[in-house]
């Protein structure tokens, strides 16, 4: 592992749309505490990170910052505001954080089951590796489809996996890969690393690191503790 202490950016800036609720998905209240602050207490928890960009929507920074002195969550260096697209958010944070840190971890706060142990394996690999994120094997079969559904190929499912976060990059080079490929629309942020050639590799993670997303996974959070 590395001397150096990793920054940590959480994104808690999307609007929640597929969630269809009344108050964004993480800001939803479970034994009184908002989604977004399940992954900042673990990731506040980690020695190697010494500090947190919280990313949110502008007209949601007060109430971020109220809610994180109230329940004391530690390391919050700052709450920044979010971009159109996750990657804009992502821009944001990372275009705040001194040179003095080589790799960033970027973590999703609609994922709020992720483990300490697996945060540990990823930035362990991500430091080494330049870039790593958190996945698992995936268990269905899976095919491409062409926009009339028929299947146009059927890859072996030995080689694929589901990528989730955090995810652990390089700092320059997220920077550098944001900007210069801008017009791109990136689901992760490995895939601006792949971009900007860098061989990325996954730490294989957990099934439970879920992310909350549509109204069937709100069943999942009354496991939250
Ligand atoms: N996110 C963000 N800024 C955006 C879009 C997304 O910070 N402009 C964050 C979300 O808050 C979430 C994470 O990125 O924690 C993963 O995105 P997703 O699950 O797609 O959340 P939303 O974009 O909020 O949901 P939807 O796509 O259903 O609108
Ligand atoms: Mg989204």
């Amino acid at each position: 592992m590395t001397d150096k202490k990793i920054c940590a950016v959480l994104l808690a800036a999307g609007n929640g749309s597929r969630m269809k609720s009344d108050v964004k998905k993480q800001f939803i209240e479970i034994n009184e505490l908002p989604l977004f602050c399940y992954s900042a207490k673990v990731l506040s928890q980690i020695d190697e990170i010494d500090r947190i960009i919280l990313v949110t929507s502008t007209s949601d920074i007060a109430y971020v910052r109220e809610v994180i002195k109230r329940h004391n969550i530690q390391k919050i260096y700052d709450v920044v505001p979010g971009g159109d697209r996750r990657q804009d958010s992502v821009k944001n944070a990372v275009d705040t954080i001194p040179e003095y840190y080589e790799h960033v971890l970027i973590h999703d706060s609609a994922r709020p089951f992720v483990k300490k142990e697996d945060i540990l394996n990823v930035i362990r690999n991500g430091v080494e590796f330049n870039c790593s994120f958190l996945g698992v094997k995936v268990k269905d079969t899976i095919k491409s489809i062409d926009e009339k559904g028929f299947v146009t190929s059927t890859p072996d499912r030995d080689f694929l996996v589901s990528v989730q976060t955090p995810q652990v990059v390089k700092l320059d080079v997220i920077k550098k890969g944001l900007e210069q490929f801008h017009d791109k629309t990136f689901t992760d942020d490995a895939g601006v690393m792949e971009a900007m050639g860098v061989k990325t590799k996954i730490t294989f993670g957990s099934y439970s690191n879920i992310k909350i997303t549509t109204p069937d996974d709100l069943k999942y959070l009354k496991d939250l503790i």
